[in-house]
């Protein structure tokens, strides 16, 4: 028997998530596949969505290397641009579109004007996030700039939203309208929903939308009842059982000691394997049925209860997210978030082609 864990993704439920997501925002959608499509295994998620995805997006070269390497011709968006002329060249070679958030990588584009063409560019603008942008006063003498390259073929605008997910927001409306007022008068399309604006109900819809974490099925807008498919489920089985008396414990510490006597189910999975450390005392579900994880989570491994599951031992099935676990539990229980705990899982299978 080979190690049983593995993060099973099902290609499918990302394709039907996307479709849906895409009609609900009602304009174009780049499907956000950055950081290994949050643990999705980017290669196989951009294939599988390449008929139907209207563009891909990825945070820096290596990443839109990988998918062009795999021969995806789709259009990929480099989302923090490029970092120096090297990586621009290479960049306007492979056909990226770039996002252009810095002085520096106009000047760049500038300087490498006679060495490309048919360049699509997205200025990134600073609406409130202040993380990454151009101050909004900038948009049309960056419009003119670019353009009187002549290398450039599209200009388009986008802002990241800061509390598209936060309960009550209204933080996002004046983004939106600063992004707005600010492009108005210059005839480009403008990108700023993500996922959780695409699932407000509220507020006016960008050209663009770029979707992220509810694609892979987590909904992250409080009061949203949007129905969206998990696409990945954290798998393993029970490879050892434990008795153990009242009053003992189990791992690491010896911070759980149990108050009755109880079997403990040793499960083939660990911090290593993207489950995270602090999880001590989540929902897990084995052979379908709801229990805990019992003591200090391993580097390999964790222990589960099952004192009360009489027909679960070796072999059961474990599911620490998925179908019956939301990650978003999981990720509460571990005071971070679900894209954080997605994107450090590092071993995937794939359910369907
Ligand atoms: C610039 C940018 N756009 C879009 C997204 C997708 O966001 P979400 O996963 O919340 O849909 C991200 C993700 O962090 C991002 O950084």
């Amino acid at each position: 028997m080979t190690r049983p864990s593995r993060a099973l993704i099902d290609l499918n439920a990302l394709l039907s998530n996307y479709k849906k997501l895409r009609a609900l925002h009602g304009g174009k959608a780049f499907a956000v596949l950055k950081a290994n499509a949050y643990g999705h295994g980017a290669v196989r998620c951009a294939k599988k969505l390449e008929m139907d995805a209207d563009a891909f997006a990825v945070a820096f070269l290596e990443e839109g290397l990988e998918l062009r390497e795999a021969g995806i011709h789709k259009p990929i968006l480099l989302l923090e641009g490029v970092f120096d002329v090297k990586e621009l060249l290479k960049a306007a070679n492979h056909s990226f579109w770039i996002v252009v958030s810095r002085h520096e990588q106009l000047e760049m584009i500038e300087q490498c004007s006679r060495a490309m063409r048919g360049l699509n560019v997205w200025l990134k603008l600073e609406t409130g996030m202040n993380r990454l942008g151009l101050d909004v006063s900038l948009a049309p003498e960056y419009v003119s700039r670019l353009r009187a390259t002549k290398v450039v073929s599209r200009v388009s605008f986008m802002t990241h939203l800061a509390c598209a997910d936060v309960e009550g927001d209204d933080f996002s409306i004046k983004q939106i309208e600063k992004l707005i007022n600010a492009t108005k008068e210059l005839d480009c399309e403008v990108s700023f929903c993500n996922s959780a604006r695409v699932l407000s109900a509220k507020g006016p819809r960008s050209d663009w939308a770029r979707l992220g974490i509810a694609m892979y099925g987590i909904n992250t807008m409080p009061g949203s009842s949007f129905a969206l498919e998990p696409v990945m489920e954290l798998k393993s089985q029970i490879f050892d059982v434990k008795k153990i008396k009242k009053g003992e414990s189990v791992g690491y510490g010896c911070t759980a000691q149990v108050s009755r006597d109880s079997r403990v189910g040793i499960v083939a999975l660990g911090y290593a394997d993207g489950y995270p450390r602090n999880a001590m005392g989540c929902s897990v579900s084995v052979d379908g049925r709801l229990t805990k994880t019992l003591g200090a989570i391993s580097m390999d491994m964790l222990a589960v209860d099952i004192t009360e599951l009489e027909n679960s031992g070796l072999g059961s099935q474990v599911e620490l997210w998925g179908k019956h676990i939301h990650v978003s539990e999981v990720a509460q229980h571990a005071r971070t978030i679900p894209y954080e705990l997605l994107c450090k899982v590092n071993r995937v299978s794939f359910l369907s082609a």
